[in-house]
């Protein structure tokens, strides 16, 4: 039995309700795993919440409630967004969950007996809000701790380390290795050069004075484990059903790269024997006005003019209008810059004009010039040959550079033909033809209607892992049913002839931008 291809996200914190930095990992990682699907492909997808830790504690004090119920709150929020936004996870792992704190207890207990872990003094400067020891050396030059930290505090303070440094000669060997391990390439090389610098050994544990949510250590009842080498291990505990260890792909945000992801992570594994992930996608933030996207609002947001969250115009506008967005928008690991303005342009000039005008167009003139039947395509002059091969260019292209994660270029290329349908449509003026009283005309009208039909059809099946919903109700309206593979349906062919289709039908219907006449 060969393993699924297993595919992961960062597991969110629960202190906090989701935004777009979320959304927009969640249906990158979706689309990810739609395309494996559509290739026939066996998946594993995981997702999850990351419940533990001083965030979290701190949040549930801060609502006075008990840290559990504040987690399963958020889980509830998280759980509902991915359902919203059409995920497609098999799995969605929480950190409190028994089988997840079984896997930490074990992996620890292992280490431990194997000597990895070991107990020692420490004094040092604490940062709460990335819950980390910091150094002298990460200060800012006028010698202050730097705005992310947030409040850092001196302790000394008896914990467990684990013995990561004894591991940077081989994690750094393994990296030259493979060269591919990190993606997009530039952010390996932060890691290469992070690993230059002498790394220290990890502290893993946290005393239950100072921290009481998190998972006990299994060797001293006193401490609890660091979340971070709870969260990491999410991965593995929830793999271990399904035996689909080693994971194929972490999808993670640049934040969490250096070092959890690119440094613990794989020297935990390696510490254990267990396998590495076959890669890590890493990519970039989401910003407004110049400023990471994060559940913390400042009072400069406050001051800003008030425009729709990405999420608010998911709501009002679909799940498919805003997978189609962040996917266009961002060039996976870069960071984008998120505006109303942006979002309600492309869905207005992409998705309604481009792709939705064009269907309507179609259902109507099916509708009217042959009684809902799609006629076939009889004439093939330059302009319907030229369309045929730039579809299998097209399709080509869209493949390679999905197949690269460049979604965004990938999508341009499809949106390419989608636009030279629409020059066909206005070339070919099916309008103009159907009122004609010669043959040799209603032969061109009718190919014409036949040849747009089999384009849109085409795209819908290209586009299906980035906008499933949009995909499917393009097909069922042409009479067929939703293409569940790409394999054999992203041919040109003449299987919409003869079917009925629907009524014209409004895919991306007007935003309510306060510009729409008043109904009466
Ligand atoms: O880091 N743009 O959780 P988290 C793009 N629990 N991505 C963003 C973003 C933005 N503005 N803001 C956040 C954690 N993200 C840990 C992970 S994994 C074992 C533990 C991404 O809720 C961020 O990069 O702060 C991360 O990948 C994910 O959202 C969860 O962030
Ligand atoms: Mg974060």
């Amino acid at each position: 039995m060969t393993k699924p291809f297993y595919l992961t996200t960062a597991i969110d914190y629960a202190n906090g309700a989701p935004h777009l930095g979320h959304a927009y990992e969640k249906v990158l990682a979706d689309t990810i795993v739609r395309f494996r699907r559509m290739k026939g492909e066996e998946v594993h997808f995981l997702t999850g919440l990351d419940e533990h830790g001083q965030k979290v504690q701190q949040n549930a004090q801060k609502l006075g409630i008990e840290p559990q119920a504040c987690c399963d709150q958020v889980a509830e929020l998280f759980q509902g967004i991915c359902k919203e936004l059409q995920i497609s996870n098999d799995d969605y792992i929480r950190t409190t969950q028994p089988r997840h704190v079984k896997v930490v207890q074990e992996i620890l207990q292992k280490l431990y007996d194997a000597g990895e872990i070991y107990k020692a003094d420490y004094k040092g400067f604490y940062s709460i809000r990335q819950e980390q020891f910091v150094l002298e050396k990460d200060k800012t030059p006028d010698g202050k701790w730097p705005e992310l930290f947030g409040e850092v505090i001196e302790i000394t303070e008896s914990n467990y380390f684990f013995r990561l440094a004894k591991y940077q000669d081989w994690l750094r060997k393994y990296l030259e290795d493979h060269p591919d391990f990190i993606f997009p390439a530039f952010r390996q090389k932060n890691v290469v050069e992070f690993l230059k610098e002498p790394i220290s050994d990890l502290c893993i544990s946290r005393p239950k004075e100072r921290l009481s949510w998190g998972i006990e250590l299994p060797f001293d009842k006193d401490f609890v484990t660091y979340v971070w080498f709870d969260a990491l291990t999410n991965y593995y505990s929830a793999s271990l059903e399904k035996q689909c260890w080693p994971a194929d792909i972490h999808v993670i945000g640049k934040d969490i790269l250096v070092p959890p992801h690119a440094v613990y992570w794989p020297i935990m594994l390696h510490a254990l024997g267990l396998e590495l992930p076959k890669k890590i996608v890493a990519h970039g933030w989401w910003l407004s006005a110049g400023r990471k996207v994060s559940k913390t609002k400042t009072d400069a947001d406050a001051d800003a003019p008030k425009e729709k969250t990405a999420i608010e115009l998911m709501r009002e506008l679909g799940a498919d209008a805003f997978r189609y967005f962040v996917m266009r928008e961002m060039n996976v690991g870069q960071d984008s810059e998120y505006s109303e303005a942006l979002y309600l342009s492309r869905y207005k000039s992409d998705l309604g004009n481009d792709l939705g005008n064009m269907v309507n167009r179609v259902l109507n003139m099916t509708g009217n010039y042959c009684g809902h039947v799609l006629p076939a395509a009889t004439v093939c002059e330059a302009l319907e040959q030229n369309l045929r091969e730039l579809w299998e260019k097209t399709e080509r292209q869209y493949q390679a550079l999905a197949a690269d994660f460049q979604f965004h270029t990938a999508l341009d290329v499809l949106w390419n033909f989608v636009r030279e349908l629409n020059r066909y449509a206005n070339e070919r003026a099916p309008w103009k033809l159907a009122k004609s009283e010669d043959p040799a005309d209603r032969a061109k009208m009718e190919t014409s209607l036949a040849t747009m039909a089999e384009g849109l059809r085409l795209v819908a099946v290209a586009v299906t892992p980035i906008m499933p919903g949009i995909a499917a109700k393009i097909q069922t309206l042409f009479g067929i049913e939703a293409a569940e593979k790409f394999e054999g349906n992203l041919a040109w062919s003449d299987i919409l002839v003869g079917k009925t289709f629907g009524e014209k039908a409004i895919l991306f219907p007007r935003p309510d931008d306060g510009k729409a006449p008043k109904k009466a």
